[in-house]
């Protein structure tokens, strides 16, 4: 099983961080579902730093571990304080972010930029590393290069030869360019030439990313990669019976492996859901915040497009009551296309 320096997966996979959906909620309800282990949305330095809903916004549940806090900046003291206060607020591992490909901003690299710059990402990683009391383990996100130049991928690899010499625990490689942001494939065999390159590198386990949209998925970058566990991503929003279904694979049960979400399975869900990011936001945000998951959610209801409408009108809890109580009440066969 994965191991993530002396924290051990029982499972191959985890979910992803994913800005503005991969809160404390959607964490605590993939849990539920068998998810192992979860990362959040990438945390600006200067969040934390500052205080405030920044830092607020990081304070961990009891039941919301193991956990990794992602952290993104561009400046290696300003990065190594933020993530001696994750290491503090009790989170299990400190993730760098090398991945995200939003703008830089007033020419501040940071994220998926700063793959271009090399010195200065492993200034970065070396800084938050030295920060991190020794028995936290440090990870990185990272692509597979700023674009498909022979450059891009030189920069690759010595920033990739850095994260292991600087005793980094783990790297889940994203098979996309910050160029190509979400858009064509990820490339799968540049992650299976990764695992055969780095296969004798003792204490260091690399995760993949890229095109994982139900349980199956997951199996099928590991085989064909060699990859030590997978990041589920966009699959897992509105989705989190990809876990359970993860699990029915991993004990041979085929039928509880193919088997999408009953009406009930899915209300209760809902209900879950709400009442979590509503504790977490307050009714009037999370009213605002679960539009977008319902959308998500609403592929696996028989009338998608009645669902997903009824949804994007949510305005309060009793909105939301109210769609369940419409769409959610009667057993019929849930949409096939959720498995
Ligand atoms: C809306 C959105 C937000 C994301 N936010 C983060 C993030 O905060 N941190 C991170 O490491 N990756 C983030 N990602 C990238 C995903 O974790 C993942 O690497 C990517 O979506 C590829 O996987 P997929 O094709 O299976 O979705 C984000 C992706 C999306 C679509």
């Amino acid at each position: 099983m994965p191991a993530i320096g002396n924290l051990t997966l029982d499972a191959p996979f985890f979910q992803a961080g994913l800005a503005g959906y991969s809160d404390a909620a959607m964490r605590l309800v993939a849990r539920r579902h068998g998810c192992p282990y979860a990362v959040t949305e990438a945390m600006l330095d200067h969040f934390l730093i500052n205080g405030g809903k920044g830092l607020r916004a990081a304070q961990l549940d009891d039941a919301d571990h193991p956990i990794a806090g992602q952290l993104m900046g561009s400046h290696p003291t300003e990065i190594a304080q933020a993530a001696r206060i994750l290491a503090d607020l009790g989170y299990d591992v400190i993730d760098v972010n090398l991945a995200c490909p939003v703008k830089k901003i007033r020419k501040r690299s940071r994220g998926g930029h700063l793959l271009q710059a090399p010195d200065q990402a492993i200034d970065i990683l070396k800084a938050v590393r030295h920060a991190v009391p020794d028995p936290i383990p440090c990870t990185v996100k990272l692509r597979r290069g700023t674009d498909d130049s022979p450059q891009a991928t030189k920069n690759f690899f010595t920033i990739f030869d850095a994260v292991i010499d600087l005793g980094y625990a783990a790297a889940t490689v994203h098979g996309r360019t910050v160029d190509q942001k979400y858009l064509g494939p990820s490339r799968w065999p540049f992650l299976r030439d990764l695992t055969n390159r780095y296969r004798d590198t003792p204490d260091f386990s690399i995760f993949g990313s890229g095109d994982i949209w139900t349980a199956a998925d997951i199996f099928k970058m590991i085989q064909h990669t060699g990859v030590q566990a997978v990041s589920v991503a966009r699959g897992c929003i509105g989705n989190p019976w990809l876990f359970a279904q993860a699990r029915a694979i991993m004990r041979g049960d085929h039928h509880a492996a193919t088997q999408p979400p009953s009406i009930t399975q899915q209300r209760a869900v809902l209900l879950e859901h709400f009442e979590l990011s509503a504790a977490l936001h307050g009714q009037r945000s999370a009213s605002m915040m679960m539009r977008k998951f319902g959308i998500k959610f609403s592929r696996h209801h028989p009338r998608p497009d009645d669902t997903a409408k009824a949804f994007i009108a949510v305005k309060s809890l009793d909105d939301w009551l109210a769609v369940l109580d419409q769409y959610y009440t009667a057993d019929e066969p849930a949409s096939p296309c959720s498995v």
